[in-house]
């Protein structure tokens, strides 16, 4: 059995989690309306990982014998500047989601429950990829920023982004 407090931040990630599905989904579509599908593609990706991270908390709170309570999604931003705008955008929302990632991890510490800590610990590391990845796209939009056809040359390489591949942990 969970606490009510885990219980209640738990659903609050599931949201938050379900947000950034939202909110990549909403970048995806401004590259697809600037002619950039290869960050479109890459941003679509990245809104499956996200819908994988709100379902692992939903599993998770199952699991526990909580109970899930869905909320409202707030409505994401919708356009941007340029695609290093976006990414910067993307950066500073995974750095917040780190934020929130590790003040679940402080409610299991004060909570006394391993349990959360131990599935949580897959999320902490999970944010250190997260923002290592996005970090690099932003540091590559900014060398080719003077370069001309250099965003169009980027575009192709994030076509390239595989979907990862679901394991028994994601
Ligand atoms: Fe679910 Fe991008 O953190």
């Amino acid at each position: 059995m969970i606490s009510q407090k885990m219980q209640d931040a738990i659903n609050e990630q599931i949201n938050a989690e379900m947000f950034s599905a939202y909110l990549y989904l909403s970048m995806s579509a401004y590259f697809e309306s600037i002619s950039l599908p290869g960050f479109a593609h890459w941003m679509q990706l990245q809104t499956q990982e996200e819908m994988t991270h709100a379902m692992k908390l939903y599993g998770f709170l199952n699991e526990r014998m909580g109970r899930v309570t869905l909320k409202a999604i707030a409505a994401p931003q919708t356009d941007w500047k340029d695609a290093l705008d976006v990414f910067e955008a993307a950066l500073a929302h995974e750095q917040k989601v780190t934020g929130l990632i590790n003040n679940l991890m402080n409610l299991a510490d004060d909570e006394k429950d391993h349990a959360s800590k131990g599935f949580l610990q897959w999320f902490v590391d999970e944010q250190v990829e997260e923002e290592a990845s996005t970090d690099a796209i932003v540091q590559k939009l900014k060398m080719v920023k003077d370069v001309p056809g250099g965003v169009f040359m980027l575009d192709k390489e994030m076509a390239q982004r595989v979907a990862s591949v679901p394991t028994e942990e994601k």
